[in-house]
């Protein structure tokens, strides 16, 4: 009766990975119990995930040619293109189908957008790819663009896109709040996305960085016109969640990462941790801190233990 925190299964959202050109389902070795998808396993995992009432999936996608502009982003026939039209037509209208809009799984540097003949990413032309890209998604039936790159002036690029093309409609979830961080690595396998040299400190935050920094970002965002933000990674990070849930008047979205899953996957497995208490003391975290939507790999068996 007096608990201050309740998990609900419609706040949840799971990240699935479809890739291009495979007959069975991967299995992620560095996340057991997630895979990247074939398109039919994919149809299979949201029908399962709309059954246990789960609020939303977001796609990510690996496509079968990489190149250095990340061509398959905003390509009609691409992976993500068609893999969101038949998740919209599987389970549109049981959930939301949302897709994360980046080049880094794209593109055969890894990197999340276009690079400088001397390798630095070179914002302003990535800018116009991730417009493309989210247009391209949107046209295969996308219901929430979600960039993730951390290009400055990404969701007013994409929103300005969006509109011209008629997607007046369709909502931006910044991932404003974004940060360096080391537990992306998992990640990194499911999406093949790391990068083949350098790093991501130039774009995504310091963990060390000053806290006004992030919410400077989500401000920005904001003004750019995103309908909801998000904070990422979460547990390391509830304390940027808790200012940011203070300061907007938005919906806040937490990824709870790869990394985060891997860790207690990983306790849990040599018996070091009780894993179903550890999975729901760090929703619950997260939840308390502020998120009013949870991005999660464990959604589903969540939804349906809360069921
Ligand atoms: C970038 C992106 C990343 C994640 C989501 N979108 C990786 C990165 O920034 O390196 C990480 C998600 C996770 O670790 O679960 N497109």
């Amino acid at each position: 009766m007096v608990a201050g925190t309740r998990l609900h299964p419609a706040e949840l959202v799971l990240p699935v990975f479809v890739k291009e050109g495979i007959d069975e389902p991967n299995p992620i070795g560095s996340m057991p119990g997630v895979f990247q998808h074939t398109r039919d396993s994919l149809r299979k995992a949201a029908h399962e995930a709309a059954e246990a009432g789960v609020g939303g999936l977001i796609l990510f996608g690996v496509p079968a040619v990489k190149d250095a502009r990340g061509s398959a982003a905003d390509d009609p026939d691409g992976i993500v293109q068609r893999a969101v039209g038949d998740l919209v037509a599987e389970v549109g209208d049981a959930l939301v189908v949302m897709t994360d809009t980046c080049l880094d799984e794209f593109t055969d540097h890894g990197h999340c957008g276009i690079l400088t003949p001397d390798g630095q990413v070179d914002n302003d032309a990535t800018l116009e790819r991730y417009a493309a890209s989210a247009v391209a998604q949107a046209r295969a039936g996308s219901q929430v663009i979600a960039p993730s790159g951390m290009m400055d002036g990404q969701v007013g690029a994409i929103r300005a896109a969006l509109d011209a093309d008629g997607f007046e409609q369709i909502p931006v979830l910044a991932y404003s709040a974004k940060y360096a961080s080391a537990f992306y690595g998992p990640f990194r396998e499911a999406a093949e996305c790391a990068p083949q040299f350098g790093d991501r400190n130039a774009y995504q935050q310091d963990p060390a960085g000053p806290v006004g920094e992030a919410l400077r970002e989500v401000r920005l965002d904001l003004d750019e016109g995103a309908d909801a933000v998000m904070v990422k990674p979460a547990l390391a990070y509830l304390d940027i969640l808790r200012q940011v849930r203070d300061l907007v008047d938005v919906p806040v979205a937490a990824y709870q990462v790869s990394g985060e899953y891997s860790m207690i996957e990983a306790a849990a497995a040599n018996g070091w941790i009780d894993r179903d208490r550890a999975i729901m003391e760090s929703l619950v975290a997260i939840r308390r801190a502020g998120a009013d939507m949870i991005l999660t790999y464990w959604a589903t068996e969540v939804a349906r233990k809360l069921a």
